[in-house]
């Protein structure tokens, strides 16, 4: 009896220093490890947008695929030699070069700075870029959780049936947000996110022509889907990709969901939000009032920032964030 009283004693005091995957973000993470961070990375971010606008999308989506596989740790942006990477799998290689240059360009002026050099990780820095970019393009300015440290994994076997497919229905899209502790309201919030950006025509050929005896999608706009076929001919250059926001493409608004309510979702997973019952309010209220939109967004980006966040001692601060130190 009294030794083992003796032992938990003696094992509690050590049992702080334990990290646990509970362990939490917080705001200002860095103010005195490297005071001006936000400041840094928000310049380097603004500078990237202004030579090209794909900076934005590119790294609103590269923060997503980074946080739905192996959490929020940067997993993504890590390059392997023989092509195994997480970005080397179908789901993320079409992810834009520039959401990756952007998180390097932001760690080259955070170590600039000789009191930040090696402080700051990739998986805050690309949380903070991923902030940026949604003011910059209009959207709202929140304030963002840090404290994570970088993985030391990433292979593209990981990536296998972690990320949602443009063909998924509602409760599709609901079993793989709620794996990690998101909402249905949530997944629509954040699926908001293609009031920007661009998709490559395959990701949604087989909802504008019959294919194989199935008819057209029924729940695209016919004009929308004749516009759609006049971008993406059959033989269409693979290359080309085209805006998911017909209205305003370059700006992050709630028109995402007006087009919802007119048959113009891009993808079956978007078109599924408004005809499908269950979710159909949600984008209601998001098409009629932006700051109820924008709210949710906030809410759910930063629910999404702490997706099985690595903090204490786990993982690492990467010092290139393309290789493991
Ligand atoms: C709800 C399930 C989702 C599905 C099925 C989905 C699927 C897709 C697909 C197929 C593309 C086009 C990729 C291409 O052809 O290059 C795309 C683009 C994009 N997605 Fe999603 N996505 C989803 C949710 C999200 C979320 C939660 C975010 C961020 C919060 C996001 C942000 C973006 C952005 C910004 C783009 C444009 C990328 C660019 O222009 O480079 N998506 N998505
Ligand atoms: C829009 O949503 C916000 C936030 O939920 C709410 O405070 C406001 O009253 C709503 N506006 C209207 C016109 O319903």
């Amino acid at each position: 009896m009294d030794q083992i009283h003796f032992f938990i004693l003696a094992l509690l005091p050590l049992s702080v220093f334990i990290p646990t995957t509970s362990a939490q973000l917080r705001q200002n993470y860095y103010s005195n490890i490297c005071p001006n961070v936000e400041s840094i990375v928000r310049a380097a971010v603004t500078q990237k947008f202004q030579q090209t606008f794909v900076t934005a999308p590119a790294t609103l989506r590269l923060f997503f695929h980074d946080c739905f596989v192996r959490g929020c740790d940067a997993s993504v942006l890590l390059a392997s030699p023989s092509g195994n990477a997480e970005r080397d799998h179908p789901d993320d290689i079409s992810l834009a070069g520039d959401g990756f240059d952007t998180v390097i360009k932001a760690k080259a002026a955070v170590d600039r700075d000789p009191s930040c050099q090696n402080k700051v990780s990739c998986a805050d820095i690309l949380a903070m870029a991923t902030r940026d970019v949604v003011a910059l393009v209009g959207g709202p300015f929140y304030e963002v959780e840090l404290g994570r440290r970088d993985g030391r994994i990433s292979t593209k076997a990981s990536v296998q049936r972690r990320l949602p497919q443009p063909s998924f229905h509602l409760d599709q899209l609901n079993t793989m947000f709620a794996s990690h502790g998101l909402t249905q309201t949530d997944m629509i919030a954040l699926s908001g996110a293609h009031t920007i950006g661009f998709s490559h025509c395959s990701k949604f050929m087989r909802r504008i022509y019959k294919f194989r005896g199935k008819s057209i999608d029924p729940t695209v706009n016919p004009s929308y889907a004749k516009q759609l076929r006049q971008m993406c001919p059959l033989n269409v250059d693979p290359r080309i990709a085209i805006n998911m926001d017909p209205t305003t493409p370059q700006t992050f608004d709630n028109a995402y969901f007006r087009n919802l309510q007119q048959g113009m979702g891009l993808f079956t997973s978007d078109q599924t939000l408004f005809t499908d019952a269950r979710s159909q309010g949600t984008v209601n209220l998001f098409a009629a009032n932006n700051t109820a939109f924008q709210q949710a967004f906030i809410t759910a980006i930063t629910k999404l920032g702490r997706v099985d966040v690595k903090t204490g001692n786990q993982g690492e601060i990467r010092h290139d964030c393309s290789v493991v130190n």
